[in-house]
């Protein structure tokens, strides 16, 4: 009951606030898994490393371009390499262009149909991007930790310990598994994402504004301490 009422909070948060970005729009529209997964990784490549008002525009005019992973692999680098022009790191480009390819020779223009597939068969994709891209274009039920949703899942538990320990890495990956909404996996595994870069955010969290504070182990610390602290003047 506490899991099913912090799922429901944070999502119903999520449905009222969440930005309407291209990606999201494919996952809820697309109706070819194919081509959602695609779109989605694509999404989360550029992601990676560049912020997300950057991508929009970037991954507007790569999906015209390219709208499914056969037109990518067909592409040339020298276009890719142009498209990616601004966006750093082009060896993440490189890979979306190789794995495209890939994907066409050798799995008969299928994608990947799961975080462990998505993992194995594509270059450049790590455990965090698998299960982006499973849970968000395939529904997959599968947490995902990066940055933002290691500050969020520490504070909900008042992890004190070194969050890049491979111990509490194990803890949270454990624990974002445990969590995630099995009705609505990439949503509740976006809605973390966007609490962790909005609310919860690294300096001046917006506690009184967090729709899961109840559920919050660093929150109510803070406030038994505040209220002692209150109680002695
Ligand atoms: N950062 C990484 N993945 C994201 C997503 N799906 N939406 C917003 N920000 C993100």
């Amino acid at each position: 009951e506490e899991m099913g009422l912090f799922r429901s909070r944070l999502l119903s948060w999520y449905d009222r606030t969440k930005r309407e970005l291209p990606w999201r729009a494919l996952a809820a529209t697309e109706e070819d898994v194919n081509t959602r997964t695609y779109g989605v990784w694509v999404s989360e490549v550029m992601l990676q490393q560049t912020q997300v008002a950057t991508v929009i525009d970037y991954y507007n005019r790569w999906m015209k371009k390219w709208p499914t992973v056969q037109k990518l692999a067909a592409a040339s680098l020298e276009e890719v390499n142009q498209m990616w022009s601004g966006l750093g790191y082009y060896s993440r480009g490189r890979r979306l262009h190789e794995g495209a390819q890939k994907v066409v020779r050798d799995l008969s223009g299928e994608m990947p149909k799961s975080a462990e597939k998505l993992l194995k068969q594509l270059p450049g994709v790590g455990r965090y991007t698998a299960g982006a891209v499973s849970s968000i274009a395939q529904g997959q039920v599968t947490g995902v930790v990066d940055g933002n949703v290691t500050r969020v899942l520490c504070r909900v538990r008042a992890i004190g310990a070194d969050s890049s320990s491979a111990h509490v890495t194990d803890t949270l990956w454990k624990l974002a598994d445990a969590l995630v909404d099995p009705d609505r996996p990439g949503d509740f595994n976006q809605a973390v994402m966007e609490l962790g870069a909005t609310v919860c955010a690294p300096k001046n969290p917006q506690c009184a504004q967090c729709p899961v504070h109840t559920h919050c182990h660093a929150y109510s610390k803070v406030r038994l301490h505040q209220d002692r602290g209150a109680r002695r003047l």
